[in-house]
């Protein structure tokens, strides 16, 4: 998305894609899009499919009590969410930049990053890389390190200048792919005695569901069977509401963190997305945040390139920062209400039935889930340049 944005703006880049083109074309992710990375996409002219195939959400169900309760987007914000898998995205976007002859190396492993430091007297900024069984270098006016949680990019930023914020949660999620047309055609958020289950998609035929688990929950314990005996006990309502069930395609167990580190710069070096903050998936953030880093450091770049200032270079951080302790809030607020957490006694479980309860009750809670589900304002919406 960085490489295709400053594409439109005259200004040249490489990716360094460590995966096959294949792989990152297949890989299931995540699939929900805030409303804001839709628009982003479709303004930036890769929208089109999206448009055609994403499916338009207007609201969420919270499930609790044996009852749905529905949190209207359309209503509380005039703004929606797109099912569209992250995988599709990349597709159109892969697309998107060779069609205009973008540099793309696939399966392309970084293995160092150098000279991106102030200090460094007169080198430009290298990127050390393995292909095709031989080591190259790129050299770079800026690097974005758009490597990953467990990418060289962070790790490479001197540890006396980077703070890290942590939170790991005592549980997981066991998701699974069925082919099943979805039970619902939102997605419903469910909070349960046995824990925290919820209902996605990623096309009219496909279901996307997850379960709480342990954090290092087996998957050997868990038969198809019993996957969807306790998917339809914890979706269960008092009016007898059906979940589907169908062949699983695809089981796997996700951990569940919290994760800031800050600065997102050194010198020449840029972190973006999940190199620089991990979200837990409730809420499904993880994607958008990542796109909320490439708005900024677009603007930043165009202004370094058009204008010759540094200024909102210097500003990416902390414009950064900002926004992702917003999303880190909500996430661990969507998480912390929804899930049961070891040891918790009826009194913690009566706060969460409360919460959710007032959640769904009363227009200013559910505004303030809703804005924060189709995604905050950007400055550029709110305030003129
Ligand atoms: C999905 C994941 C989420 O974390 C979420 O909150 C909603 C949907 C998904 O994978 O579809």
């Amino acid at each position: 998305m960085l490489s295709h944005l400053l594409h439109l703006q005259g200004i040249d880049s490489v990716v360094l894609e460590s995966k096959p083109r294949e792989y990152i074309e297949s890989r299931i992710r995540a699939g929900v899009l805030e409303h804001g990375t839709v628009q982003l996409m479709v303004q930036s002219g890769v929208g089109a499919r999206l448009q055609r195939e994403g499916l338009v959400h207007t609201g969420v169900e919270l499930r609790f009590n044996g009852a749905a309760h529905r949190i209207d987007f359309a209503d509380l914000t005039g703004k929606s969410i797109t099912i569209y898998p992250q995988h599709e995205v990349v597709k159109d976007l892969v697309a998107a930049r060779l069609a205009r002859g973008g540099k793309i190396i696939f399966a392309a492993e970084a293995m160092s990053v150098h000279d991106f430091d102030k200090g460094a007297t007169g080198s430009s900024p290298k990127i050390r890389f393995q292909h095709g069984g031989a080591t190259e270098a790129l050299e770079c006016d800026f690097i974005a390190g758009c490597d990953g949680f467990h990418g060289i990019c962070r790790p490479a930023m001197p540890a006396a200048t980077l703070r890290v914020h942590e939170r790991e949660y005592p549980f997981g999620w066991l998701g699974i792919l069925a082919k099943v047309p979805p039970a619902s055609e939102e997605l419903i958020y469910c909070y349960h005695d046995r824990g925290f289950a919820l209902l996605s998609m990623r096309s009219p035929e496909i279901s996307r569901l997850y379960l709480q688990c342990a954090h290092d929950e087996n998957l050997d314990g868990w038969s198809d069977d019993r996957i969807w005996t306790e998917l339809r006990t914890r979706f269960a309502t008092r009016d007898g509401w059906e979940l589907r069930d169908g062949p699983i395609l695809q089981k796997g167990v996700t951990p569940m963190r919290s994760f800031v580190a800050e600065p997102m710069r050194q010198g020449k070096l840029f972190l973006l997305g999940d190199a620089a903050h991990i979200v837990p998936p409730t809420g499904a953030k993880g994607l958008n945040l990542a796109v909320a880093d490439v708005r900024v450091l677009t603007r930043a770049l165009v202004d370094f390139y058009k204008r010759g200032s540094s200024n909102e270079l210097d500003r990416y951080s902390d414009v950064c920062l900002r926004r992702v302790w917003k999303v880190q809030r909500f996430s661990w607020w969507m998480t912390s209400m929804l899930h049961r957490f070891p040891n918790e006694d009826s009194f913690s479980h009566n706060v969460h039935l409360a919460e959710l309860d007032y959640v769904t009750g009363s227009r200013a809670a559910s505004t303030a889930l809703a804005e924060n589900y189709v995604g905050l304002p950007f400055d550029e919406e709110t305030k003129p340049d």
